[in-house]
């Protein structure tokens, strides 16, 4: 259980905005054409990594115009700390046979790379039609293992970052922009 935080408690660790609402907004409008137009007449389906990417592809959904179906995984990764180990366990899986399907795994942030690096062999094992990654956020400097998305919306320094789906301790989700967390 997450313990309650005052209003000003919670508002003292919103260090400073990284990416507003406006700009999360035209970054997602711009990635929704470019898959409406490079995936149109095939069967889409959007496989979105929970919990933190719920926002992204609830967004990112509505800015594809052609018809596509969305599903869910939910991965719980084992951190050392501050970093994913690469142990990583699928608590819910997809509901749909991929093999039918044009893949986009959907993701809220890239860090080491540990968590994608395993889902997308998990996923790609099951022979989807193709398999793309798109990303909201990427520390690239963070990288541990070699792991490239194929679109990328944001590049953001090495900050520990909340909002737009991503939390600290469960929290912060529901910042409609990405701020750094003041630890
Ligand atoms: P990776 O395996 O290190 O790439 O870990 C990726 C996962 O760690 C993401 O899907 C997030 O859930 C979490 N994560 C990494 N960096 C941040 C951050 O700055 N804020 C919130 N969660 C993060
Ligand atoms: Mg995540």
């Amino acid at each position: 259980m997450s313990k309650i935080l005052s209003q000003v408690e919670f508002e003292n660790k919103i260090k400073s905005v990284l990416v507003t609402e406006k700009e999360i907004k035209d970054a997602v409008q711009k990635a929704g054409k470019i898959i409406s137009d490079s995936y149109d007449g095939r069967p889409i389906l959007l496989v979105s990594i929970l919990k933190g990417a719920f926002v992204f592809l609830a967004d990112l959904c509505r800015a594809i115009t052609v018809p596509c179906e969305v599903a869910f995984m939910c991965a719980k990764s084992y951190f050392n700390g501050t970093e994913s180990t690469g142990n990583v366990n699928i608590v819910m899986d997809i509901d749909k046979d991929v093999s039918k399907y044009h893949v986009i795994i959907v993701e809220d942030i890239i860090d080491t790379g540990r968590t994608l690096k395993v889902i997308h062999k998990i996923i790609k094992d099951r022979n989807p039609l193709s398999l793309k990654v798109i990303t909201l956020l990427d520390k690239k400097e963070r990288r541990v293992v070699e792991f490239d998305a194929d679109m990328v919306l944001f590049d953001i320094p090495d900050k520990f970052v909340i909002g737009y789906g991503l939390d600290c301790g469960e929290l912060y989700r529901n910042l409609p922009y990405i701020a750094e967390y003041a630890e």
